[in-house]
C-alpha cells in the first residue's frame, strides 16, 4: 500500500526552496553610534565591564552588532535579525541618554536579574559564543555594575 516516497524529487524542491529564501535579505546595517548616548560612556564604565558587555550583551542590546558569517543564509538570518530587533526593542544600551530615569531603573534591574538567573545573554548565543558562558565571577562583576548605578 505505502507508495515509495521519491526522494530525489523532495530534495529538489527543497533545494529549490532553500535557494529562493535567500532572496529575502534582512537589512544588517548597524544605525549611526553617537558614543555620548551609550550606556557604558555616560556611566563611565571600567574598562573590564566595558569589555565583557561588548562581548557578551552588545550584539543584541546596541548599535554594535556583529553579524557572524552564518548569519547571511535563511533562515538564519531572519531568526538572528528577529533576536536583534526583539533584544533592542526592550534594550538599548547604545541609546541609553534617550530612556527615562524611570526606564533606566527598570533595565538595570531587570538586567541584574536575568544575569544572575542566567538568562542573558539567551542560552543559543551561548552555543556559538563560548564567551557568553559567564563565570561566576563574571557575573557577579555586571550584576555588581548594574546594581551601583545610581537612579
Ligand atoms: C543573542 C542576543 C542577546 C544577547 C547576547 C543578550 N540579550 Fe538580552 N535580550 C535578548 C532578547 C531576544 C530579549 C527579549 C526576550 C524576551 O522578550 O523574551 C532580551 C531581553 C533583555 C532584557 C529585557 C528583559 C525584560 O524583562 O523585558 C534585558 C534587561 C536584557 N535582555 C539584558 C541583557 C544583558 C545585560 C545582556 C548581557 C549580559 C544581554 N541581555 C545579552 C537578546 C539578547
Amino acid at each position: 500500500m505505502l507508495k515509495r516516497i521519491p526522494w530525489k524529487k523532495v530534495w529538489v524542491v527543497l533545494l529549490v526552496i532553500f535557494v529562493l529564501i535567500q532572496f529575502k535579505t534582512v537589512d544588517k546595517t548597524n544605525p549611526e553610534l553617537i558614543i555620548e548616548n551609550d550606556f557604558l560612556e555616560m556611566t563611565n564604565a571600567p574598562s573590564e565591564v566595558v569589555e565583557l558587555m561588548h562581548e557578551v550583551c552588545y550584539d543584541c542590546h546596541s548599535h554594535s552588532v556583529r553579524y557572524p558569517w552564518y548569519s547571511k543564509i535563511a533562515p538564519v538570518s531572519w531568526w538572528m535579525k528577529g533576536h536583534v530587533d526583539n533584544g533592542l526593542g526592550k534594550s538599548n544600551f547604545a541609546e541609553w541618554s534617550g530612556y527615562s530615569s524611570v526606564e533606566q531603573d527598570s533595565i538595570l534591574t531587570r538586567s541584574s536579574r536575568l544575569v544572575g538567573l542566567k538568562w542573558m545573554p539567551i542560552i543559543t548565543y551561548k552555543i556559538t559564543h563560548s564567551e557568553a558562558r559567564l563565570s561566576l565571577e563574571q557575573r557577579e562583576m555586571l550584576i555588581d555594575y548594574f546594581d551601583s548605578i545610581e537612579r
